[in-house]
């Protein structure tokens, strides 16, 4: 039996599939964000969103700056983890 809270991983192929402003998940820093609750909510806009839609959105999303009010409000979002053979290799940003 896993454990409670851990997740299932996520490939990219199944991130792939939902592209859609009512079906929205993302990729950042190797987790996946289920957005389509938040699209409407998104103070960056819809349209930002639905452009990152079922893909890695982690240069975007970085490239933006997010406060850290922002990322604590991501972990209302987050569904699960990015599989292993999926994930890029990356540096610590901060
Ligand atoms: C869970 C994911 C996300 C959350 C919780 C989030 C939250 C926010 C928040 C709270 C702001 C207001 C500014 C701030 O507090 O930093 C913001 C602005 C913005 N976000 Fe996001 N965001 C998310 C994902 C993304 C992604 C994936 C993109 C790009 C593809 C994006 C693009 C932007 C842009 C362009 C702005 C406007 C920046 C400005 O006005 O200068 N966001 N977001």
């Amino acid at each position: 039996m896993a454990e409670a809270n851990v997740q299932p991983e996520i490939t990219l192929a199944t991130v792939k599939e939902h592209n859609k402003p009512n079906d929205l998940w993302v990729v950042i820093d190797n987790k996946v964000y289920n957005l389509t609750k938040f699209r409407s909510e998104h103070p960056g806009g819809e349209e930002t969103l639905d452009d990152a839609a079922g893909r890695d959105a982690t240069k975007d999303f970085e490239d933006v700056g997010h406060s850290s009010e922002a990322r604590e409000m991501m972990k209302k979002y987050y569904i699960g983890d990015l599989a292993k053979r999926d994930r890029k290799v990356q540096l610590p940003v901060r």
